[in-house]
């Protein structure tokens, strides 16, 4: 054990830095569900063949995306210097959980599980490598998290059936604390960050948002199938990005990239060939 984890373990007294985040580990205790006995599994599947195919590959890949934050959220408990962010985000680990089960239930019951897409693959396993927790939490609960978030809401808002929007209503509720995790708590982390490593995060966060962009592009010919307009999401996930931002106290070393709303209306129609 590290000199600086062995002085955090064994601190006498809980430190108290950050009271937003105990009050957001509160909400999250309270919010807690068990996707086994909280979703009418029972209801049937209102969709067509090809709009059940379709949503199912679209829910792959978000459905990858929730392992990953499930590993994301575990690496940070253990890495993360502060006994407030280890608590919510122990309680992330098992909201995760649960996301990963609901949509594996509910993607076998639509059709069944795709293979991830490579940027996918690329995007997802470069965020679980990456060692720095605060390039972690940008990755993860900063990009990640909201681009769900809005894409979740563009389908609840195009999709009638149930099942489906039970799912997507629970898990969106979950992802909201996400979010707040890197408002609340990356400022602290930001700051501390030496310039090399404020230099470094910068260039990864371009590598993400690339493949972020191509990771969602695989899925803009299904969602146009189901009357989803994903561009449109991405551009609402955009504007949150810098509310999110401004209620943040640093945005140090965070990516700041003018015009990146036309980079989503380009790759939208790129998409539509
Ligand atoms: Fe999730
Ligand atoms: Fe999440």
């Amino acid at each position: 054990m590290s000199a600086y984890a062995e002085s955090a373990l064994f601190e006498e007294r809980l430190p108290d830095r950050f009271p937003k985040l105990v009050n957001l580990y509160e909400k999250a205790k309270r919010d807690f569900w068990n996707e086994t006995t909280t979703i009418d599994w029972d209801q049937p599947i209102t969709l067509s063949p090809e709009q059940r195919t379709s949503l199912a590959r679209l829910l792959s890949i978000t459905y990858y995306g929730e392992r990953a934050a499930m590993t994301i959220a575990g690496q940070l408990v253990a890495s993360v210097p502060d006994e407030e962010a280890r608590q919510v985000l122990a309680c992330q680990v098992i909201e995760e959980a649960k996301h990963v089960g609901a949509f594996q239930r509910l993607l076998k019951k639509l059709d069944r599980i795709y293979p991830a897409s490579f940027f996918a693959r690329r995007f997802l396993v470069d965020l679980i490598e990456t060692e720095e927790p605060t390039a972690k939490l940008v990755g993860m609960h900063l990009f990640v998290e909201n681009i769900a978030n809005h894409s979740f809401n563009a389908l609840r808002e195009s999709l009638t059936d149930p099942l489906v929007r039970q799912v997507l209503e629970y898990v969106a509720r979950d992802e909201k604390k996400h979010t707040a995790i890197a408002v609340l708590y990356l400022p602290a982390l930001l700051q501390k960050l030496p310039p090399h490593k404020a230099a470094w995060l910068y260039a990864k966060q371009v590598k993400w948002l690339t493949m972020g962009l191509l990771m969602v592009k695989d899925g803009y010919e299904d969602a146009r199938k189901l009357n989803v307009d994903l561009a449109q999401a991405g551009q609402k996930a955009l504007r949150q990005h810098y509310k999110l931002r401004e209620q943040m106290a640093s945005t140090r070393g965070l990516l700041d990239v003018p015009g990146f709303e036309k980079v989503i209306d380009v790759v939208a129609k790129l998409a539509k060939g």
